[in-house]
């Protein structure tokens, strides 16, 4: 199955799934050429997004494609869904699912990049009496990550100043809606709070996915050994080296794939 992101961060997502369907043959992409997908308009990252997928399916044969990247989820999965011939599971459902379930005292945060905070797809997922959700976009968050960098004092300094609304809320659950978020963990936690729960969407997309490969009879026999492929329009050595430091996952192969081949080779969305 494709999973991809604009980077790094749907290796969270590749992790959860290694994890559960360790029999499932997996390639991954990220678009490291053209992150960050969060301050590009929605028709643009929905663009990328649809030749990323058409790319999976000719190239790769996958049977499902996993849009690992909140803001590629937000501004193109019903557009894939009708497009792109396999099923194609987004993260959004997934994430606002688990912070409903952890929540106590019915206070969420939701963090996320700019592009997927005014796409209100969130604000449409989240409507529940007696849940108060508080929004905030986060953007430079992410450019740390794709560096390879989680914890620092710059990093701190940011997130206090981007934070501070969630935290005046006093919400008790923090949504990582960004796939890249995860890795600043350790320093998200610094600042929110200890006692404040903080949710990714990756545990749970891989359920999602789990249980849809079962219904649409997609599933690998258990036996198989999965593998991992990756992919990336960026350098492919860096790609190697972050991604490994940043995941944990063995990345020693990455072919890479430009965006102009991308772009001169899968239709366009209009
Ligand atoms: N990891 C992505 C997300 O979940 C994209 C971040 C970006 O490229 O701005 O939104």
């Amino acid at each position: 199955m494709g999973v991809f992101d604009s980077g790094f961060g749907g290796l969270s997502i590749l992790s959860a799934l290694h994890d559960l369907v360790p029999h499932e043959n997996l390639v991954y992409f990220g678009d490291t050429q053209r992150y960050p997908y969060g301050p590009q308009p929605q028709e643009q990252v929905r663009e990328f997004a649809s030749q990323i997928s058409q790319f999976l399916v000719e190239d790769y044969d996958v049977k499902m494609v996993v849009v690992a990247c909140n803001t590629a989820s937000a501004a193109a999965l019903s557009f894939l869904r009708e497009s792109i011939p396999v099923p194609v599971v987004g993260v959004i459902d997934a994430g606002v699912r688990a912070a409903k379930t952890i929540t106590k005292k019915r206070s969420v945060g939701v963090m996320a990049t700019v592009g997927t905070i005014a796409s209100g797809t969130y604000q449409n997922s989240f409507v529940e009496e007696n849940l108060t959700v508080t929004y905030q976009s986060c953007p430079g968050l992410v450019e740390f990550v794709e560096r390879g960098e989680t914890y620092s004092d710059e990093i701190l300094v940011l997130l206090r100043a981007l934070l501070e609304p969630i935290i005046r809320s006093k919400v008790d659950t923090v949504l990582l809606a960004c796939t890249h978020y995860p890795f600043l963990s350790r320093a998200i936690s610094d600042v929110v709070g200890r006692d404040v729960f903080l949710v990714s969407s990756a545990e749970e997309t891989a359920f999602e996915v789990s249980t849809m490969l079962g219904e649409e009879c997609l599933e690998c026999e258990r036996e198989n050994m999965g593998s991992i492929q990756y992919v990336s329009t960026g350098d492919p050595d860096i790609f190697s080296r972050l991604g490994s430091k940043l995941s944990g996952l063995a990345i020693d192969s990455v072919r890479h794939v430009g965006v102009e081949y991308l772009e001169a080779n899968f239709r366009k969305v209009c």
